[in-house]
């Protein structure tokens, strides 16, 4: 029977998170962590979930809101493509709950492949926005934006992503390093909108601010050291919404001290840093981070979002 096999990208937010949620701008890049996806259609009516953390058989006509959040996202996308008979697979090379776009890789991943079963015709993005808003309601969107179209995006809440057409800076270097603290994205989106109804002016001027970071980042995306300036001017804004806490902020002052500049990725609570660095100090900054005892790596942007089958692409 037909297999179909879609693979996504992970991601890291490089500005503009939270705000994002709230109509700002934010820039994203896709990296070389990939999600692998297979679907193929099986015998029995039954949607079959299967990963390297859970397996699950479902009968097709479940309400997905009833369906454990682990598996809702995938199982509401073979549900609303009318696949009720399927085995879906799904490989991660990303970490889970770390802010490299995990969740949203698998949501796009599994589109792609189940997209290529069906007979409804609608576009990867859509449908892995409205599988990530079964357990993220208010997700702006921007994680399946990047993990879909690949590159560098600039992106608007409801608005089709913009790929920036630039090419990427060959000397960037993106040192991430993991807190080993899992955070939830949604107690995080949910408490920055707290923040937003309790202070509406004082939240709606750090959002002009992010909004004309992004604007600065895309004027100045070749040029590595102010990048890095304005991922330290990006951070003191995630500061101001309460996302950071000691753990991330010590990792900052680690990264701070040997790169350009660094600041939370994602949502934060927990999860990931990311240090802007070159050949200059790109081992000094990891070699830090790693001494300390996180876990890092240099992730390099991908221009490669989802693809299907033999790698044609498909973003
Ligand atoms: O789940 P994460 O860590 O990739 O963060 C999602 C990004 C937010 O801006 C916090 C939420 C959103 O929907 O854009």
């Amino acid at each position: 029977m037909a297999r179909q096999v879609c693979s996504a990208p992970g991601k890291i937010i490089l500005f503009g998170e939270h705000f994002v949620v709230h109509g700002s701008k934010a820039i994203l890049c896709a990296i070389d962590k990939r999600v692998r996806v297979t679907a193929q259609r099986q015998g029995r009516n039954t949607i079959s979930i299967k990963s390297n953390m859970l397996s699950t058989k479902l009968h097709p006509n479940i309400p997905y809101r009833i369906v454990d959040k682990r598996t809702r996202p995938f199982y509401y996308i073979a549900q609303s493509l009318g696949i009720t008979n399927v085995a879906i697979n799904i490989h991660s090379d990303l970490p889970s709950g770390a802010g490299l776009g995990s969740s949203s890789a698998c949501c796009v991943a599994t589109a792609g492949a189940a997209l290529s079963l069906s007979d409804i015709k609608r576009s990867i993005l859509d449908v892995s926005i409205n599988a990530e808003r079964t357990i993220q309601p208010n997700s702006s969107g921007a994680d399946c934006a990047v993990c879909t179209h690949g590159g560098i995006v600039e992106y608007v809440k409801d608005t089709p992503p913009k790929q920036l057409r630039i090419p990427i800076p060959k000397d960037l270097k993106l040192i991430v390093a993991d807190s080993g603290i899992n955070h939830n994205t949604g107690e995080m989106v949910e408490r920055v909108r707290h923040i937003a109804q309790k202070h509406p002016k004082e939240f709606s001027a750090l959002s002009k601010k992010a909004d004309s970071l992004v604007q600065m980042v895309t004027d100045s995306i070749n040029d590595i050291p102010k990048l890095g300036h304005l991922a330290r001017s990006n951070q003191l804004l995630l500061e101001r919404i309460g996302i950071s806490n000691n753990a991330l902020r010590q990792m900052i002052q680690i990264a701070d001290r040997h790169s350009y500049g660094s600041k939370i990725t994602g949502a934060g609570g927990g999860g990931c840093i990311v240090a802007i660095s070159d050949e200059t100090n790109a081992h000094s900054t990891l070699n830090a981070l790693t001494d300390a005892g996180y876990n890092s790596f240099v992730a390099q942007i991908t221009k490669t979002g989802a693809t299907t089958g033999a790698l044609h692409k498909v973003g």
